[in-house]
């Protein structure tokens, strides 16, 4: 209280009398309401993230214990940040709210895949949208349909459900799958994206286009020597890899 002049200027006193105080506690009531809201789904975002990387981790141990081999080279999860969700609504005419991005967004919580071949990426998608619990809303196959570009993935939207202390939520959650070449182009390309001028950007992007296609050959190789390699099953660990692929057919033909 010491703080406070002794005197309040007249000026001052002026710009205070046009201040509607009720309408600054609303604002910030307001202000307060939304970013508790927005705190509690993005916990709910984070959660439904964990569901689906343990989802995967436990494919993962599974296959490996059975099979000896890993699908999986690695997962990376992450969080849409709030100038990216704010860009995105505001690029798409949608309203910027807690409740607007709930419901048109679907790419807030996000997990990418890393396989070793092009068959794991379809074996660990169907293994993970076959269960009871997961439900399918969008996939969209940049490998058989790559980008002009050259970008080649699995994308899946899905929905899982989180269980809370007192209530059960059904959170989206966008699934990237790809190969290890794969997210190597991809993160070189999404450098040129990103940065704001590159000179030669158009010779830069024909050149990671052709990347793209030797990428793509360089896998499909990989797939049949891995496979050549399998043919072989007198030996038990290779038994078992053949076992896997065998399951992978079956999951795919489901
Ligand atoms: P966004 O508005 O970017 O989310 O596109 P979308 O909603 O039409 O979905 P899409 O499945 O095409 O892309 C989703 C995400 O995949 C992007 O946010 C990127 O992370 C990644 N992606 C898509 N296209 C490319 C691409 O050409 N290059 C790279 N590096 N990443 C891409
Ligand atoms: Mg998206």
């Amino acid at each position: 209280m010491s703080n406070l002049p002794e005197k309040i200027i007249p000026e001052r006193m002026e710009i205070l009398n046009t201040i509607d105080i009720k309408e600054v506690a609303d604002n910030a009531q307001l202000f307060l309401g939304q970013a508790v809201q927005y705190q509690e789904l993005m916990m709910m975002y984070d959660c439904a993230i964990k569901e689906i990387r343990t989802k995967l981790e436990v494919l993962n141990t599974e296959l490996s214990v059975r099979y000896q081999r890993n699908p999986i080279e690695f997962i990376s999860c992450r969080i849409k940040k709030p100038i990216s969700i704010a860009k995105k609504l505001q690029k798409n005419d949608l309203p910027v709210s807690v409740e607007s991005l709930e419901r048109n967004l679907n790419d807030i919580a996000g997990v990418r895949v890393i396989c070793s071949f092009i068959d794991d990426i379809y074996a660990v998608a169907s293994m993970l949208t076959n269960q009871d619990d997961i439900k399918l809303i969008e996939e969209k196959d940049y490998i058989k349909a790559p980008k002009a570009n050259g970008y080649r993935s699995l994308h899946l939207i899905i929905e899982t459900p989180v269980y809370f202390s007192d209530q059960k939520r059904l959170v989206r959650v966008e699934v990237q799958i790809r190969t290890i070449a794969m997210d190597f182009w991809a993160s070189l390309e999404h450098q040129v994206n990103y940065k704001k001028t590159v000179s030669n950007e158009e010779e830069i992007m024909e050149e990671l286009r052709e990347c793209a296609e030797t990428i793509a050959a360089t896998d499909q190789r990989m797939l049949e020597i891995r496979n050549k390699i399998n043919a072989d099953s007198s030996r038990p660990l290779e038994a078992d890899t053949n076992a896997f692929s065998r399951l992978q057919k079956m999951k795919l033909s489901i």
